[in-house]
């Protein structure tokens, strides 16, 4: 495995590995770290045989112009991670095992659980203030990226709800029994905002859509942010990030220097609640998947539940 990928970036990409090993990486995708003699490369490889990869990988072809176009026309050069090209030009290479991505190594740190510091949260904030400059405006086309306000996994925790989706183990149906009620009044109340998000006519910037720290690095050298990880790249209403900083305690100085760019912004507090729930939703639905056809964690378990109890 090892050996065919330093053929791999040999043939696809003319570098010369000397050495690779694998990385912790996401959710998404095995990572590795492979070193040239000049300098580390970081190697992401979605694999065919995972259920998830087909849908996290269907749009790179599109996204990737958009953010190389970004660190061309924005001030966010150097604070974003880029793939970089094939020999051939492409943004990925595909064979039967699966799509690589390769990366400059980013030397640095990963934020993950901790929280930013005062420099990093200005960091962060000057970082999303830009992002959400642009919109369909952008000399690309965007209707593949454009908010549905899909609720994608709705009908089939309605029918877990009701029993109806085969066998399922005694604890996790005396579980979703308990909590029966908020989750059909969540299942209700998003789809009533979804269809009511469709109707509006809501203004829409490039958001990315999955702003946890998990996928936040610094830079050692430069003390630089950087944001990664931009395959949820979205034109969706603000809301879709803002999500993830409504709770955060620089909130407040978030949206004053935020203002200074996006003058009057005020939160709509339909989309947040929208994204908020689909998002609760979509996670149960993706817990109770795992117990259901996976492996029987006990941590799965753990998480449904925790879920569950945020309805
Ligand atoms: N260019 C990079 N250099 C070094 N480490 C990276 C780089 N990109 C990602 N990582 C590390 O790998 C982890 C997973 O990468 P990410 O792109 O977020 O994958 P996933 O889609 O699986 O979440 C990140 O949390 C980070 O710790
Ligand atoms: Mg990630």
């Amino acid at each position: 495995m090892l050996d065919s990928m330093k053929t791999l970036l040999k043939e696809q990409y003319s570098i010369n590995i000397s050495a690779i090993a694998p990385q912790q990486g996401g959710w998404a995708a095995l990572a590795y770290k492979a070193t040239s003699e000049s300098k580390h490369y970081f190697v992401k490889v979605y694999e065919k045989s995972r259920a998830s990869t087909a849908k996290l990988t269907a749009h790179i072809d599109r996204y990737v112009p958009i953010i190389r176009w970004l660190v061309q026309n924005s001030q966010l050069e150097g604070k974003i991670s880029v793939p970089l090209l094939t020999n051939d030009g492409c943004y990925k290479y595909e064979d039967e095992h699966g799509i690589y991505m390769l990366y400059d190594y980013i030397e640095g740190e990963t934020i993950g659980d901790r929280e930013l510091n005062g420099k990093q949260v200005r960091q962060f904030i000057a970082i999303i203030t830009e992002l959400h400059r642009f919109g369909a405006e952008i000399p690309f086309a965007s209707g593949w990226m454009k908010e549905q306000f899909d609720v994608p996994y709705t009908d089939l925790l309605q029918k877990a709800l009701s029993g109806d989706i085969g066998y399922m183990p005694d604890e996790v149906r005396r579980l979703l029994a308990a909590y029966e009620l908020p989750l059909s009044r969540t299942i209700n109340k998003v789809k009533e905002l979804s269809q009511r998000l469709q109707a509006g006519e809501l203004k829409m910037a490039l958001c990315h859509t999955d702003l946890h720290y998990w996928n936040v690095m610094q830079q050692v050298k430069s003390e630089q942010l950087i944001l990664i990880d931009w395959e949820g790249l979205k034109l969706a209403p603000v809301e879709a990030d803002m999500m993830f900083l409504v709770d955060k305690p620089y909130f407040n100085e978030f949206l004053n220097v935020y203002r200074h760019t996006h003058a009057d912004y005020e939160i709509h507090s339909e989309a947040l609640l929208f994204y908020q729930k689909r998002r609760l939703l979509e996670d149960i639905w993706e817990f109770l998947e795992q117990l259901l056809y996976e492996e029987q964690g006990e941590h799965t378990f753990n998480y449904l539940t925790k879920e569950l109890k945020a309805l």
